[in-house]
């Protein structure tokens, strides 16, 4: 029996995850973040926040190379068939709500969060990208409380409503912090990727 065709099967990228064992295409756009700024090394711990269906976190594991450990989070299950090549832990919850957030807290510190996360879109532009800055803010305020001195942030973000503040607060606790639209991002998109380096307390 054929399977039910996916409006994006025809995408190459999609395609080539699949060739590569990823289940989604959004691993290129980390690979690429990760050739640009060498956000993550082989030993970190790695907090993949939004980790669902799991490319990313199969991504991390596979720069981890058995070293190093991973713990993602997110709402919706990991798929079942994903094989991590490093320790790896998975919370499945809100990151809003406060036991998600002691679990998250139980793993750390880590070096490196990670955030794809992503609201569930309405189509109305200024409501999507003001449920996206208040996911953001939430993942900055989390590394407040677990990401290591001198560590890495990665977090998604769709431009509009309050995404300059979103960008300030970053700047604020990071050494250096650069906001990057992968070449893999679909062009329509209005997501973009801010990208703090050197982690810091408040000045
Ligand atoms: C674009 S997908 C992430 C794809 C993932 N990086 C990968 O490569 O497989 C965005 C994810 O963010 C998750 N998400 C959205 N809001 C969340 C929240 N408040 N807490 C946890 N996860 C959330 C969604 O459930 C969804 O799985």
């Amino acid at each position: 029996m054929r399977s039910r065709k996916n409006k994006w099967d025809d995408d190459p990228y999609t395609r080539l995850a699949k060739q590569r064992g990823f289940p989604a295409r959004s691993v290129f756009k980390l690979e690429e973040i990760q050739k640009k700024y060498a956000v993550i090394k082989k030993d970190d711990h790695v907090l993949d926040i939004g980790a669902a269906p799991g490319s990313w976190s199969m991504f991390v594991s596979r720069i981890l190379n058995n070293r190093g450990n991973i713990t993602g989070v997110d709402i919706m299950p990991i798929g079942n068939t994903i094989r991590f090549s490093s320790e790896f832990h998975f919370i499945q919850g809100n990151i809003f709500h406060a036991d998600v957030f002691l679990s998250i807290i139980k793993y750390g510190p880590y070096n490196v969060i990670l955030s794809d996360a992503a609201p569930f879109t309405t189509g109305n532009r200024l409501v999507d990208s003001t449920s996206s800055c208040e996911l953001a803010s939430r993942v900055i305020e989390i590394a407040g409380k677990c990401l290591k001195k001198g560590g890495n942030l990665v977090v998604k973000l769709l431009q509009g409503g309050d995404s300059g503040a979103v960008l300030m607060q970053m700047k604020s606790l990071f050494d250096h912090v650069k906001a990057y639209k992968p070449e893999t991002s679909r062009k329509k998109s209005t997501e973009q990727y801010y990208i703090g380096r050197g982690y810091h307390e408040t000045n």
